[in-house]
């Protein structure tokens, strides 16, 4: 007999199964938009869910991450997209879900991937992790190599959404204009 690889729907409920996309997304990446589209393919509710982090420190805003998230989300269905902090363990059991969906680039992303993958199997009310390797397309792109290429004035058209490319234009023109005012102001330790 082939195994099922989908979960029943619960029996209780009659929701179907959920599974949680978590990450940084800053910002979110066609990459990440690859794993989204794919991993939707399989689960009827997948939970885009954003990290606050408070460990680190983002290029964009909480508020702005979650916002174009849900703006190149808006045509696929059965997503959702929502934010959260501590534990993610946690949160995937809060929602109601009983999956993680992890996307995988390179070898060394699974180093560290199967040690959180393991630890978050191991803590108490422990979660599965389910990993989907990325498309060859995508496997050289990463939030932190976007912000780097775009920071020394690179093209990442291809490597984001066109909504993402335009938020971060205006994030750069925005930080300019404050940056001028600012080397302004120290003229000569006066306000000119
Ligand atoms: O996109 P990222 O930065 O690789 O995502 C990392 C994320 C959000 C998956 C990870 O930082 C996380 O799970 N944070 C929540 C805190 C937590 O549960 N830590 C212990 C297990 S990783």
């Amino acid at each position: 007999m082939i195994p099922r690889l989908m979960p029943k729907v619960t029996s209780k409920t009659n929701e179907p199964p959920r599974a949680v996309y978590p990450g940084s997304f800053d910002p979110v990446t066609n990459g990440h938009l690859d794993i989204i589209r794919r991993a939707a393919a399989h689960y009827p509710r997948l939970i885009v869910a954003v990290v606050a982090n408070p460990n680190k420190k983002p290029l964009l805003t909480l508020q702005q991450r979650v916002d174009l998230l849900r703006d190149v989300c808006s045509g696929l269905r059965g997503i959702e997209v929502d934010c959260f902090d501590g534990l993610l363990v946690n949160y995937v059991r809060a929602r109601g879900a009983s999956l993680i969906i992890k996307g995988l680039r390179i070898v060394s992303d699974f180093e560290y991937e199967f040690s959180m993958a393991l630890l978050n199997r191991h803590l108490p009310g422990g979660v599965d992790t389910m990993f989907l390797p990325a498309s060859l397309e995508y496997a050289h792109i990463s939030s932190s190599s976007v912000r780097e290429v775009f920071s020394l004035g690179g093209d990442i058209s291809e490597f984001v959404p066109p909504a993402v490319l335009r938020a971060m234009k205006r994030l750069q023109s925005s930080r300019a204009g404050s940056s001028k005012k600012s080397v302004k102001k120290s003229v000569g330790g006066k306000t000119v």
